[in-house]
């Protein structure tokens, strides 16, 4: 049985890196963070549970290409099977997905296709929707768009604030994702 190896690619703060490390058959399995903003809180968060960080500032290399060779460069040399984008404000090129064919999975605060895009639970909440939710999805060369592997229902009450919605669609993220990856990386 081929063992799966997890990396996670985030930009700020981390939440659900953390969940992620929180959960048992998931934790063992997270051998690499991608950060590309220098000095992120999901760096801490990387660093308190000894997971080894790969920071990058893509200002430091010529092109997105070159710069996503560098990362796939550290993805081998970790021995990587499945990339978990969460909360990594950054559109995937064309050479990690070729490098990483049906293996690289993004969660978004939408039931998608839905509000995509990064204001998802603000657009959802000004909208005037009654409901919204989390989607985990493949990723492809668009954006927010790749095949759905599961969503949860997030509802809005006309008593909701901003903040209490987003609250409860974190929370439910710190649910589905986990979860999701514990069956992806149990599949092979
Ligand atoms: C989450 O809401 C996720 O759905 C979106 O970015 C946010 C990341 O939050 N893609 P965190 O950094 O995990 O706290």
């Amino acid at each position: 049985m081929k063992r799966e190896k997890a990396a996670v690619f985030a930009s700020g703060n981390g939440s659900n890196f953390q969940a992620m490390m929180e959960t048992e058959d998931v934790t063992d399995k997270i051998v690499l963070l991608v950060c590309d903003q220098p000095g992120a809180a999901v760096i801490q968060k990387a660093k308190k549970f000894n997971i080894p960080v790969l920071e990058l500032d893509m200002k430091q290399f010529p092109t997105k290409k070159a710069y996503e060779k560098r990362i796939i460069k550290a993805l081998h040399s970790h021995e990587v099977t499945w990339i978990f984008l969460a909360g990594y404000m950054r559109i995937i090129g064309s050479e990690l997905l070729a490098a990483f064919p049906k293996k690289i999975v993004n969660i978004h605060p939408s039931l998608l296709p839905a509000f995509p895009g990064k204001d998802a639970i603000r657009d959802a909440y000004w909208s005037g929707a009654t409901e919204t939710g989390v989607t985990v999805h493949y990723v492809d060369e668009g954006i927010d768009t790749g095949p759905i592997i599961e969503q949860v229902m997030v509802r809005i009450s006309a008593e909701d604030t901003l903040e209490a919605l987003a609250a409860r669609i974190h929370g439910a993220e710190h649910q589905l994702y986990p979860n999701v990856m514990k069956r992806l990386l149990q599949s092979k």
